[in-house]
């Protein structure tokens, strides 16, 4: 199978049609009952609740060893670790706290992780978060969907990367799965208009689209232009890295900040569209546990290795994955991004 790069762009123009195909005609597939984690270590970032919660349940029902639930609140992380250790009570089960609009609090889970585990096989970073309002990160000045959803994201991948190379077992690659939306293929992506950088233009509240979900799109479309470049860097012998869309799913809280004049005509279109968290969940399985190495650097929609968003395939596209790399680069080399991501490429 192709990977997301080797594959011709969309040939279904309208995105429409694109959502109608994943949400209702595509079945959805389970791991081989033949997968067994025994022995395995798992990272799940936003675990307390909604697909993150769920995947870690489907985990556990394939007998993971050990999971780690990453969340920002200790009393919904322990309150989710309970309800797993009463349904899993062989599993070891235990909640790490990480804010992922506070890059300290990134740096320090990390540190955390380097020196509390002696293997990692899987991180599934699904933490994430849709608003509709402008909101300023206090700690970095970042448009807050930007943050968390890419940028937090992203650092985390990174430090991570090292220690899911070293902390995998030899001969089996680490494994590092980041939820990304379908809603990707619809934004166009961000080129900076008399501003001096992408994340200058991302920032700008003058921009923001108020009331819309173009911001959290942008913020998904970051990821595939991100992916898009790390496979020059990551080789999947060390890491497998790749994206994927749970599809449209009822029943989790990522709409909490949606007005309640909007509420009712959601849970309508849900009721009637979307996917139930256990199918959601069941992508990032399949994207973390059965994918293989031909998924690296990919994004994953219906369950199958799919096309990026499409300008990545002009020209104009990869320039502007290239800037972004570049800027992405900057912003975090305080944590020594750059380095990092140079040494994953040294055998
Ligand atoms: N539901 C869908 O239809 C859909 C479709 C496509 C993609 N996705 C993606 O799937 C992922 C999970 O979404 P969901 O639907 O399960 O939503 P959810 O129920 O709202 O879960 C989101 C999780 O992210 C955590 N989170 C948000 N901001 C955080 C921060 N600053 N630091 C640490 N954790 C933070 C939340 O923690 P708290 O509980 O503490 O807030 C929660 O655990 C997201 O990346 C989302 O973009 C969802």
């Amino acid at each position: 199978m192709a990977s997301s790069k080797d594959l011709p762009p969309w040939n279904i123009p309208f995105f429409p049609n694109i959502f109608v195909k994943n949400q209702f005609c595509t079945k959805p597939e389970r791991p081989p009952k033949t997968t067994d984690l025994t022995g395995k270590v798992a990272i799940i970032t936003g675990s307390n609740t909604g697909l993150g919660f769920e995947a870690a349940k489907q985990m556990l029902e394939l007998r993971l060893s050990h999971l780690i639930i990453a969340v920002r609140s200790s009393a919904k992380g322990e309150a989710a670790a309970a309800k797993l250790r009463a349904q899993f009570p062989k599993a070891t089960i235990e909640v790490m706290l990480v804010d992922m609009s506070r890059y300290d609090s990134i740096q320090d889970f990390v540190l955390r992780v380097e020196s509390q585990l002696s293997r990692l096989d899987i991180v599934i970073l699904n933490a994430g978060l849709m608003k509709l309002t402008y909101n300023a990160v206090p700690d970095t000045g970042h448009e807050e969907i930007v943050q968390v959803n890419y940028l937090s994201t992203v650092l985390l991948a990174i430090l991570l990367l090292p220690i899911l190379k070293s902390k995998s077992p030899t001969g089996t690659p680490g494994r590092l799965t980041i939820i990304n939306a379908a809603l990707a293929l619809t934004a166009p992506l961000p080129t900076p208009k008399g501003h001096k950088s992408l994340f200058e233009a991302l920032d700008d509240p003058k921009l923001f689209p108020a009331y819309s979900d173009k911001q959290y799109n942008a913020s998904k479309v970051l990821a595939h232009m991100w992916a898009y470049k790390l496979v020059d860097y990551v080789s999947a012998d060390d890491v497998v890295v790749n994206l994927v869309c749970p599809g449209f799913v009822k029943g989790t809280q990522l709409s909490r900040d949606v007005s309640v004049f909007v509420k009712p005509v959601m849970a309508l279109f849900a009721a009637a569209a979307a996917r139930n968290v256990s199918d959601g969940a069941s992508t990032y399985l399949d994207a973390a546990l059965v994918k293989g190495k031909e998924s690296h650097g990919s994004f994953i929609m219906s369950w199958k290795i799919s096309p990026y968003n499409s300008f990545l395939y002009t020209p104009e596209g990869r320039e502007a994955a290239d800037k972004l790399w570049q800027e992405t680069m900057e912003q975090l080399e305080f944590a020594g991004a750059r380095g990092i991501i140079e040494s994953m490429k040294k055998q």
